[in-house]
């Protein structure tokens, strides 16, 4: 087994800062990773309070695990998915938790270590997984799914504007030949994307084409809309909800679900009287996103897109 942790947490004096957690709190972790915000938290909650370290992935379970082994008192490790939050608490008989944390996406570890084709720059297998019993892999969906769909998945998960282009060349090529590697999507990406085009672009050409393929595996979206719910649900007055997100598409539904909870009425301007329900159960404590230092970017590229948003459940 391999152990080894490359990931640094992002964003961390701000997730402990915003979590405000304290000794005897139960803590719901719903993105373990490399246990890096995790085992820290529990310094915070210890002696006597708890955290429950969920994760898809069964490596970065094993790789948390390993970090985690002189805290066995204060964590319970959980693989599933945070959408299920309800279910995973009710097992452990649960009832309400202090804080509830996301840290989104992908680790270091899974697209340096994984060998599932997270990344652009490396020829691995098209499989993009966290779950790895799940049926849907990024080789199912190039190959199985109609042109429409796929350009329907560039534009909604990636807001890439030659989707249409790079369906139909996906298409044309898997006429002749199963789509199996990253570095045959990359070649058919770069064959369609104009090179006049390619020349202004910031990032890999590549980068929107594997964020979009990534959530429609995974069903991040959704996953991420019913955790929101669900889990300010369980959470005790007083408690706290911390998320880091990294792409616009994660960040603006954040940022809607915790004006909801704030109470923030949504109805149409020319609506004479609310009739969305609005009711105020919380208060947003980032009233601007938080964003990491130029220093920890300095440190840690990857933290550059990260975006942390914090709300308290009113008593
Ligand atoms: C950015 S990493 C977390 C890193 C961690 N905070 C650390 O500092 O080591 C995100 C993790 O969330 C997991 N993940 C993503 N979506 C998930 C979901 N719906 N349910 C459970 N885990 C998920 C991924 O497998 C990945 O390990």
């Amino acid at each position: 087994m391999n152990f080894e942790n490359f990931h640094k947490p992002v964003l961390l004096k701000e997730v402990l800062y915003y979590l405000n957690s304290k000794d005897g709190d139960i803590i719901f972790d719903g993105t373990l990773g490399g246990a890096g915000h995790t085992i820290e938290i529990i310094k915070a909650i210890a002696p006597t309070g708890k955290i429950i370290g969920v994760d898809l992935d069964s490596q970065a379970l094993s790789t948390a695990a390993h970090k985690l082994k002189n805290f066995t008192d204060n964590v319970i490790l959980v693989k599933d998915n945070f959408a299920n939050v309800e279910s995973i608490l009710e097992k452990l008989k649960i009832k309400k938790i202090n804080g509830f944390f996301l840290d989104l996406g992908i680790s270091s570890n899974q697209i340096e270590k994984s060998g599932r084709g997270f990344s652009y720059v490396r020829d691995e297998r098209l499989d993009m997984r966290f779950n790895d019993s799940s049926s849907l892999s990024a080789c199912s969906v190039l190959n199985e799914y109609a042109e429409d769909k796929l350009k329907e998945i560039f534009y909604k998960y990636g807001e890439e504007r030659w989707a249409p282009r790079i369906a139909k060349n996906i298409v044309s090529y898997r006429n002749t030949k199963k789509i199996k590697y990253t570095g045959e999507l990359v070649d058919i990406i770069r064959r369609s994307v104009p090179s006049y085009y390619k020349n202004r672009r910031k990032g890999h050409p590549a980068k929107r084409i594997f964020q979009a393929l990534r959530i429609e595996v995974n069903k991040e979206l959704e996953s991420l809309n019913k955790a929101l719910d669900r889990g300010f649900e369980l959470l005790e007055g007083g408690g706290r909800m911390v998320t880091i997100s990294y792409h616009s598409l994660e960040d603006r539904i954040v940022k809607e679900k915790f004006i909801g909870f704030s109470g923030r009425c949504t109805c149409p301007p020319e609506f004479p009287v609310c009739k969305c329900g609005a009711r105020k159960r919380a208060e947003i404590i980032t009233k601007k996103v938080v964003r990491p230092l130029q220093s920890e970017i300095n440190e840690n590229p990857r933290a550059k897109s990260a975006k942390l948003r914090a709300l308290e459940k009113l008593k």
